[in-house]
């Protein structure tokens, strides 16, 4: 179904402005303005409440005019469109598209044969808004070297953010007012020699911001395609938010030319938490299935030789032989260290599990040689991505796979070193495809190679997009970890099922780890964009199991971890803990063997970013229906109306739930296990446990199951 509506204005200058369009429910007005000198000035406004005040809009050139003044308006178009579409997987099975569209072409005093767009569209959920730069005789290439857009705040919020950074997002979050940003003090202060925050007051999007009249304003990229990542730069006086461009080496942003466009800037607006994350905006603004034929694409949940490592109880490396070189080393006859975990009877191990339990995936990291000093070198040829260390038998766990119906999932991780990726790319698929690999977990972990680019930068942006292109061209599916963070491009290249892109559940197993309230964070930040590999289904919740001397651990309960599987939307979910640890705890277990990954319709039911999130779920093409609900670490009662089930129905909920003493700190394992029957017109009252969470599946009930509860 598409419907849309022309309009057309021919204007003459300073006629008819500002120009303003709404939402088409009416909530959402943005208004289009030029000042005195011909600058660009753009403002938004929900129900009346000023959201952004006049905000400069505009890019600076490099060698070359900007697009920062003298503007003069040609030409005005309006346009409504209505369109309702199915993402091959996702939240939700039909995904409406319904916005009015404000496209402005400008012209600047005195510079002849070139024209600048500025196109908005207004949704019932927020604004989207980019530049695009029209095919032109007399310009053709052209370098950014800044771009102008500004975000000026009407107050001073409560923001939820992580520093500003090119080239990584693995940060935990803090909660303050715009005017208490402070990206390297404090924890940060602390992880410097990890990570390099951009500046004081800087920020990354997705950022997450709550005024004091409770009206929730989120501002992120849609589309994010030859470009580089925007990072936010804060004025404190005017709480002005700035755009800052990732540098190239040379201190560029980007190189395009003629006819070309930036990503859309988003700003997705509520005064309801939940609307938030229900959005489908930044989806809407992607372009539609790139890659032809999708049927091959498979949401699934795997498992993995992986936790194992991070936990120190084995290694990537198969040696601990250290300065080697790809090709001088005889990688068959280096000492064994004794530790190594992808070997071929510990892989059948995870085969053996997987197909017990239902699994279709398998992750092996550490398969391939270079491990032994893969990290912090800087270095081109770290790893081949087809030469498997002499433990790993590639053509028997291709057998062995095959005949329990379990499928490998292939690991690269690059170093960053994505030049020797680049070149080594073609050979390393078609390995994986001879082998019966079928998806990927890339990983990017290091300094970038091009020396001097950054994750964040254009360079990068494209690179993440040549592996997304080329996997579908091979018929992988794809999970990057360390890319840059995700724009809603899984619309155009499904097979990019997840990214990790933040900071994921491994940070427990080795650091101070994600303190109670990052998973009611990250809906609100970093899913915005998309999918995130975050690994969730932690049970052994203390690292000190492995090693008693170890101090780290999960800060969150067991019965949260089975709750991450609704909360943490993703196509792609990992059983993150060992099979040994699963084994112990089958009841659990079978949470995560029984909950979907695709969805026919998601409801958010709570949700408070920092505190709380409840959401529903109904499993793709079946009945069942799930809800998991999180809290920070504070205790919790949540009421959930179950008016999500079909009515004069019964159904056979089981509740996996925080034990009544359970607490993430003092007792995280303790769970309890209850069946009931409910209806459309029942309640479920969920108590959860400080760092707690609750995990609901419903299944419609048969004739005995009925008999046997009642
Ligand atoms: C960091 C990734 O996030 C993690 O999943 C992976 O195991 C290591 N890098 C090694 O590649
Ligand atoms: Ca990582």
């Amino acid at each position: 179904m598409k419907k849309m509506i022309f309009t057309f204005f021919l204007l003459f200058l300073g006629s008819l402005l500002p120009q303003t369009i709404f939402s088409p429910n009416g909530n959402l007005s943005l208004s289009f303005n030029l000042t005195a000198e011909g600058k660009l000035f753009y403002q938004l406004s929900f129900k009346g409440k000023q959201i952004i005040k006049p905000s400069a809009l505009g890019i600076m050139l490099k060698d070359a005019p900007s697009f920062d003044k003298n503007f003069e308006i040609i030409k005005v178009d309006t346009q409504t469109f209505d369109e309702s579409w199915n993402p091959v997987w996702g939240e939700v099975k039909t995904i409406k598209n319904y916005y009015k569209q404000l496209r402005i072409t400008l012209a600047q005093k005195n510079i002849s044969d070139r024209t600048f767009v500025l196109t908005f569209r207004v949704f019932d959920d927020g604004l989207g808004f980019r530049y695009e730069f029209p095919a032109s005789k007399a310009f053709q290439y052209f370098i950014v070297s800044d771009e102008l857009t500004e975000f000026r705040m009407a107050g001073n919020h409560k923001a939820f953010w992580i520093p500003g950074d090119f080239d990584t997002n693995e940060y935990e979050y803090t909660t303050s007012t715009l005017s208490e940003i402070n990206a390297t003090a404090g924890k940060y202060a602390a992880e410097l020699s990890a990570h390099a925050p951009i500046g004081v007051s800087a920020v990354q999007t997705p950022l997450m911001m709550k005024t004091a009249d409770s009206i929730y304003i989120n501002i992120h990229e849609a589309a994010l395609v030859n470009y580089p990542a925007m990072d936010l730069i804060l004025n404190k006086e005017t709480l002005t938010f700035n755009a800052a461009l990732v540098d190239d080496p040379l201190g560029n942003k980007a190189y395009l030319q003629t006819p070309a466009k930036t990503p859309w800037r988003t700003i997705v607006v509520s005064d309801r938490a939940v609307d938030i994350l229900a959005s489908k905006l930044i989806l809407n603004l992607n372009e539609p299935n790139a890659i032809g034929n999708t049927e091959w694409i498979k949401p699934q949940k795997y498992i993995g030789v992986w936790w194992e490592m991070h936990v120190g109880y084995g290694t990537w490396n198969y040696a601990d032989t250290t300065n080697l070189k790809l090709k001088d080393t005889d990688w068959n006859n280096l000492k064994p260290n004794g530790k190594h975990s992808a070997n071929t009877a510990r892989v059948k191990r995870y085969i053996d599990f997987a197909a017990e339990h239902g699994f279709p995936g398998v992750l092996v990291e550490g398969w391939d040689i270079g491990w032994e000093d893969w990290w912090g070198k800087w270095k081109e040829e770290v790893f081949d991505f087809v030469t498997p260390y002499p433990d790993f038998d590639v053509q028997e766990l291709k057998r062995y796979a095959a005949s329990k119906n379990v499928k490998l999932i292939m690991h690269h991780e690059t170093s960053a070193s994505a030049t020797n990726y680049e070149r080594r790319m073609d050979e390393a698929f078609r390995f994986m495809k001879e082998n019966g690999y079928d998806a990927v977990k890339t990983g990017y972990v290091g300094r970038i190679i091009p020396r001097g680019e950054h994750h964040d930068g254009q360079w990068m942006v494209n690179h993440y997009i040549h592996v997304a292109e080329k996997t579908a061209q091979n018929k992988i599916m794809l999970d990057a970890h360390e890319p840059v963070r995700p724009t809603g491009l899984h619309r155009t290249y499904p097979n990019w099922l997840a990214c990790e892109a933040a900071r994921g559940n491994e940070y427990n197993a080795w650091s101070i780890g994600n303190a109670p309230e990052h998973e009611t964070i990250l809906p609100f930040t970093r899913l915005m964009g998309g999918p995130m590999d975050y690994t969730p289904g932690i049970f052994e919740i203390k690292m000190s199991y492995y090693d008693k001397n170890k101090k780290e651990r999960v800060h969150t309960t067991l019965a949260k971890q089975l709750a991450l599987y609704l909360t943490m939307y993703s196509p792609l979910q990992m059983a993150a803990d060992l099979p040994e640890s699963y084994e112990k705890y089958l009841d659990a277990f079978q949470f995560i063997e029984d909950v979907a990954v695709d969805w026919d319709d998601s409801k958010y039911l709570l949700a408070e970013p920092g505190d709380y999130l409840a959401v529903a779920r109904k499993a793709k093409g079946k009945d069942d229906w799930f809800v998991g609900a999180i809290t920070d670490e504070n205790a919790r009662t949540l009421n959930i109306p179950l008016s999500f089930l079909d009515d004069n129905t019964d159904y056979i909920a089981t509740i996996y739930a925080d034990a009544p003493d359970a607490d993430w700190d003092k007792n995280p394992m303790a769970y309890v296990i209850l069946k009931k029957m409910v209806g459309s017109k029942a309640s479920l009252k969920l108590s959860l446990a400080p760092g707690g969470g609750t995990a609901v599946s419903f299944k419609k009930a048969t004739e005995e199951e009925m008999q046997n509860l009642k």
